[in-house]
């Protein structure tokens, strides 16, 4: 069965005279909040949730955690929660977001390579309920702030298990020469440690992540195989597989099912059970992308462009790679339509410029589009996931606003940053 992520385009995304999205004509958004602008169709969060929800009901203990990476905002947070999501959690950011977005705590898991006393003291004092361990100097320190808070508290160990899966490299994390998690032959001296010196961890499991934007089904099964394998040789009860599902920015990508997803892990997972001879472990997931991506695009507004004598046609918008840094720092390619007249013909070939003072900020090469003039709208799509929450302030702009749409109602759920927002932490020395 087809699934949210497989959708280049906001689900409830409608061709009129011009683009509307949850019912609100993009224009009038841009009328009434600016450009660039981030635009999330709060229906299509919904259907993937619902996706994930039914593709893996057929297992009895399983735990949907949101990666709060790809999209950390109060707002998109309390509506996930709504739908039963429980988080990963990588900062004190992302758990002090969570936390005031009134987020069940105990469904919250703290992942990261090197968390620090303070974001693991507030972690353990705001209650969350797991905190994956990375390595071995962070099994030292997470006993000590929990010895220093006076509770046990409950941890998975994260590893590495030795997969590689055909994604960018720089988003690669499962093969065996990365910076994350235990080496499997480090493990037994990990479970050791707790078992005898670390008095104040339980630990309950394994956690893993292969990488990101995967498009393979089959490295989920070998994964479980593996993560299986080892709770079972060590009496653990829980495996956490990480996220991972792959989203369509462009036509030529296919972006598996979650509904063949999950029963490739279902399948493989009964028959470790059977072969491993276990009662079945709780299983965490933690999609991100698969989450968010869609249901997201930019808003730009056309400005300047520039035809190279016999070369290309560069248009420049109103943003660029402080919004989103995917295509220059990934290779990134993205989907593109102008907003205001999505259905004229009279193509032409132009690369999309950003902003920004840096040659390498170019959001899209060579794509055909109607004629643009200033003042037009582009609609980027897919661009949920690690687009606002890798933004910077490079050149000193602002930030661009969020707003969430559905059933024709838009409200702002960040506001745009203003001029004063971008000196208010400067200080001029005396
Ligand atoms: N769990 C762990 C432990 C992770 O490290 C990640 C992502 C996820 C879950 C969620 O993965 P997802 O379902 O979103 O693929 N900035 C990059 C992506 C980095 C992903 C890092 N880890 C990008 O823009 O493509």
């Amino acid at each position: 069965m087809k699934s949210t992520n497989q959708y280049l385009k906001p689900l409830s995304l409608k061709v009129n005279e011009n683009l509307e999205i949850g019912g609100c004509d993009t224009v009038e958004l841009v009328e009434k909040f600016g450009t660039p602008l981030y635009v999330v169709d709060e229906y299509t969060i919904r259907s993937i949730c619902r996706d994930y929800k039914e593709a893996f009901k057929a297992y009895e203990n399983v735990n949907m955690m949101y990666a709060s990476k790809a999209l950390c905002t109060m707002a998109t947070s309390k509506l996930l929660a709504s739908e039963g999501f429980g988080f990963d959690v990588v900062s004190a950011g992302e758990i002090y977001t969570v936390y005031k977005a009134g987020v069940d705590m105990s469904k919250v898991l703290f992942n990261g390579n090197n968390k620090s006393y303070d974001e693991l003291s507030l972690a353990i004092e705001l209650g969350v309920g797991r905190i994956s361990a990375d390595n071995f100097f962070e099994l030292a320190l997470l006993n000590e702030v929990a010895k220093a808070q006076n509770k046990t508290i409950d941890i998975l160990l994260r590893i590495t298990p030795g997969i590689e899966c055909h994604t960018h490299k720089y988003i690669q994390t499962g093969h065996l020469d990365s910076k994350f998690g235990f080496d499997l032959t480090q493990v037994d001296e990990a479970v050791e440690l707790i078992k005898n010196d670390y008095t104040n961890l339980k630990l309950h499991g394994l956690h893993a992540h292969i990488g990101s934007q995967i498009f393979e089904t089959s490295i989920y099964g070998d994964e479980i195989e593996i993560l299986v394998k080892e709770i079972a040789r060590l009496g653990l009860n829980e495996i956490n597989i990480g996220g991972g599902i792959g989203v369509k920015y462009t036509e030529n990508d296919c972006p598996p099912s979650v509904y063949d997803v999950a029963e490739i892990i279902i399948n493989r997972l009964n028959e470790c059970i059977k072969k491993y001879n276990i009662e079945p472990p709780a299983l965490f997931i933690e999609p991100g992308r698969s989450i968010i991506s869609t249901a997201g695009v930019t808003l730009y507004t056309v400005g300047s462009s520039k035809q190279v004598p016999n070369g290309r046609k560069y248009v420049a918008v109103d943003g660029g790679m402080s919004d989103n840094i995917r295509p220059a720092m990934y290779g990134a390619e993205y989907t593109v339509q102008v907003a205001n007249k999505p259905d004229v013909q009279n193509l032409q070939k132009v690369t999309i410029a950003g902003r920004f003072c840096e040659s390498g900020d170019i959001l899209i090469k060579d794509v055909e589009l109607p004629e643009l003039e200033e003042g037009d709208i582009l609609c980027v799509y897919n661009t949920g996931a690690y687009n606002y929450s890798m933004a910077s302030n490079y050149n000193r702009v602002p930030k661009p606003a969020m707003v969430l749409v559905n059933d024709s109602l838009s409200h702002v759920i960040v506001a745009r940053e203003t001029l004063d927002d971008l000196i208010s932490h400067d200080r001029i020395s005396q």
